[in-house]
């Protein structure tokens, strides 16, 4: 059997508390396979960047339990074996585009010389080439989406977690864009979740995973033994 990646049973995470709580997540369990390429579905607001942040280990759930069996600790998970390009900015400010891509590379301790070849390469398959020296706020929103993905992939994670990937990007540059991220998780040997409401984009992958008002649906297999 491949080895499970990410497992959750019966996760929940709920905002606030009282009148004014959100339940964003529900009683969600699922899991991630090595080298799986899952597709979170669902309309705004159903909870898709949320189990994101839960599946990353930025966030804790306030029900049920994730673990990340063939990955380690939570502690232990970025920068490292999981990675996540945010849906929104996330980009550091003072840093150009190449030394931000740069950036987990030189975080899990690699030297300058190989960490900037490593970026540079991410820089040139995700159309950044043109822009690796401007800063963040020089950038359109799909430039720095793609730095986000760029840097979230140069640190080699054996999980990437990405939050809605063409949200800003034109249709033609987007369909480049999710051929450059497949082809960079298969040679990479990577799983690939990626969150987005564009069901054209959902039917490139494995499996599909679907939400709505936080309940999900697909996340876990019937197996046959
Ligand atoms: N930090 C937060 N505090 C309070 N409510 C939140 C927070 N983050 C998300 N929510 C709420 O949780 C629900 C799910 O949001 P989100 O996970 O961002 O959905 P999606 O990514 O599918 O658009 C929404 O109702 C949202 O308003
Ligand atoms: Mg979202």
């Amino acid at each position: 059997m491949a080895e499970q990646f990410v497992v959750g049973r019966g996760v929940g995470r709920t905002f606030g508390s009282g009148e004014s709580s959100v339940i964003a997540v529900r009683a969600a369990s699922f899991e991630i396979l090595a080298a799986e390429r899952v597709a979170v579905v669902g309309p705004s607001g159903s909870g898709k960047s949320t189990l994101l942040h839960l599946l990353a280990g930025l966030d804790e759930p306030t029900e049920g339990e994730i673990e990340w069996p063939a990955l380690g600790a939570r502690a232990g998970l970025r920068p490292g074996p999981v990675a996540i390009a945010f849906q929104g900015p996330s980009l550091l400010p003072p840093l150009s585009v190449l030394e931000n891509v740069a950036l987990p590379v030189l975080l899990a301790g690699g030297d300058e010389g190989p960490a900037t070849e490593a970026a540079r390469g991410m820089v040139e398959r995700f159309e950044l080439s043109d822009v690796s020296a401007k800063l963040p706020e020089e950038l359109s929103g799909g430039q720095s989406q793609r730095t986000g993905i760029a840097r979230a992939l140069a640190g080699r994670p054996r999980l990437l977690l990405a939050d809605e990937p063409t949200g800003q990007q034109d249709g033609a540059t987007g369909r480049r864009l999710m051929d450059a991220l497949f082809e960079e998780i298969a040679r990479s040997g990577a799983a690939l979740l990626v969150a987005t409401h564009d069901t054209r984009i959902a039917s490139l992958f494995d499996r599909v995973w679907s939400m709505r008002d936080g309940a999900l649906d697909g996340g876990v297999v019937a197996r046959t033994r």
